[in-house]
């Protein structure tokens, strides 16, 4: 929703998005297209991936056929559709055939391949099989990264003459860009101030950097029931948690477009079947409890303190059958510094940094989590990153409320003043109500009561 924003589009309806990878985090690319109301077309090399999310039901239909690929396209926008097709093959060939087309079918486009790691599987290059594929990358090195290279460039050169016909295409957080540009595809703009200023945006520059700024991140939390009645609970609490944010006459409207994406998200959770905690993936051998009843929801500073004390209350009167535990993703607001990713859109230098993650942990250590993390290399590799993360048991007692109401308060409002202070507007706006409605007060001089974020005494 959020990219076809950037391109004026109110609704997705009969627009197309096409991307690659059906893997652990890619593979949830066609469940987000069919709630974004859009049509969804991802690319996938290896069959088992595929099966998986067409068993879990997050895709509608596949093919391994091309032409089939374009009707399908063709009957869908005509249509105004709402559906995700997979295409078993290499994305390269899906993109080089959509840009033989004269009619412009793609308004949305990105690549979620494991690009960062594109010599040893996470990329696989056009017109060798998985199988040669996965021999070449140990047994010829060389050819087998040559390979990688020329596939890239193929690639972008698609992409271009599709965005030169109006399609939108952002980076995923996977690096493509980058590898493209390694690869020896020119990517800068025409008047490009550094060797990094890429004519296409990534996606934290132009989509999340905004909405972290926000406070907007992946609150997350866990029934420990397992028992998917508790999660529906949860879930129902957390509508109307938010259908009560939304009658805040003074919420700015990026604001209330967040609440209202994401109150349409979490609708859609339980019918969309999107708990998080019983996949296993073919490539990834961990074996996750399959009882693990869990929900990821996007939201702010005081989203995540209304929906934490609603589930609080939902334990004190034993309306679910034992404690919630929240937490948060690493990918997020405060707990991560990552200047190739999550802090890159913070300009002031900081972002090469690695303080803001350490006081978010520690902060939230003494705020009242029940556990903190320290640890690096998420998302983008060892030496690059360093996250912190938490949990939070809400047993239903007062004290579990208070805890996460000053630890939550903490944990996203450390990140926004971070960002606030390198000049982004929208954490310069979001720090001003977390002041006024925290402290009370929008210029508090009280040092104490800032750092603290407890209301003013004065
Ligand atoms: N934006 C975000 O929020 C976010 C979050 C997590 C991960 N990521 C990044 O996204 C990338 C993917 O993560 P993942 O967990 O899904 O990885 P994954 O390795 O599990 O999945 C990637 C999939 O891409 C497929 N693939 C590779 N090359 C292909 C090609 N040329 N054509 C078609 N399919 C191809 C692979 O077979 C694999 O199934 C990583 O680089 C990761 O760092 C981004």
């Amino acid at each position: 929703m959020n990219a076809g924003r950037r391109m004026g589009l109110n609704s997705l309806a009969g627009k197309v998005f096409v991307t690659a990878g059906l893997g652990g985090m890619s593979g949830a690319q066609p469940k987000a297209a069919k709630i974004a109301g859009c049509i969804g077309v991802i690319a996938e090399v290896y069959p088992q991936a595929l099966r998986k999310r067409l068993e879990q039901g997050w895709l509608d239909t596949y093919s391994e056929d091309l032409e089939e690929i374009i009707n399908l396209i063709k009957e869908n926008r005509k249509n105004n559709s709402t559906i995700s097709i997979g295409y078993l093959g290499n994305v390269v060939d899906l993109w080089e055939r959509l840009a033989q087309e004269d009619e412009n079918l793609v308004e949305l486009g990105s690549d979620q391949t494991s690009c960062h790691n594109p010599f040893l599987g996470g990329y696989y290059p056009v017109g060798i099989s998985v199988e040669e594929a996965n021999r070449m990358m140990t047994a010829e090195p060389e050819k087998f990264q040559n390979s990688v290279r020329e596939s890239l460039r193929r690639q972008i050169a698609a992409i271009d003459k599709l965005a030169r016909k109006g399609m939108y295409f952002w980076d995923y957080g996977n690096a493509f860009l980058v590898e493209c540009q390694r690869a020896g595809a020119n990517m800068l703009k025409e008047n490009a101030l550094d060797d990094k200023d890429f004519r296409y945006p990534s996606y934290m520059q132009d989509i999340m950097g905004d909405i972290f700024s926000m406070g907007f991140g992946p609150f997350r939390w866990v029934c420990t029931s397992g028992s998917p009645d508790d999660l529906h609970a949860t879930d129902l609490v957390a509508v109307s948690v938010i259908d009560k944010l939304l009658k805040d006459q003074n919420l700015p409207e990026n604001v209330r477009q967040q609440y209202e994406d994401n109150k349409r998200w979490i609708e859609q959770a339980e019918e969309n079947k999107l708990v998080v905690g019983t996949q296993v993936f073919s490539n990834v051998r961990i074996f996750l409890n399959s009882q693990i009843q869990a929900r990821i929801l996007y939201s702010d500073r005081a989203g995540r303190i209304a929906l934490a004390k609603a589930f609080n209350a939902l334990v004190k009167d034993n309306t679910i059958k034992s404690p919630v535990v929240i937490s948060r993703d690493h990918h997020d607001v405060s707990g991560t510094d990552s200047p190739f990713r999550e802090t890159s859109n913070i300009t002031d230098g900081s972002a090469f940094t690695a303080d803001m993650a350490v006081q978010n942990c520690i902060g939230d250590s003494f705020r009242g989590a029940t556990w903190v993390a320290l640890h690096n290399g998420g998302g983008v590799g060892w030496g690059d990153v360093i996250n912190g993360g938490f949990g939070l048991l809400l047993d239903g007692t007062p004290d579990a409320e208070r805890r996460a109401e000053g630890m939550l308060n903490w944990d996203v409002t450390n990140g926004v003043a971070r960002r606030s202070w390198s000049g982004n507007s929208n954490a310069q706006e979001a720090i001003k109500r977390a002041q006024k409605e925290v402290i009370g007060c929008f210029n508090c001089p009280n040092y104490l009561t800032l750092i603290n974020l407890i209301r003013c005494p004065d």
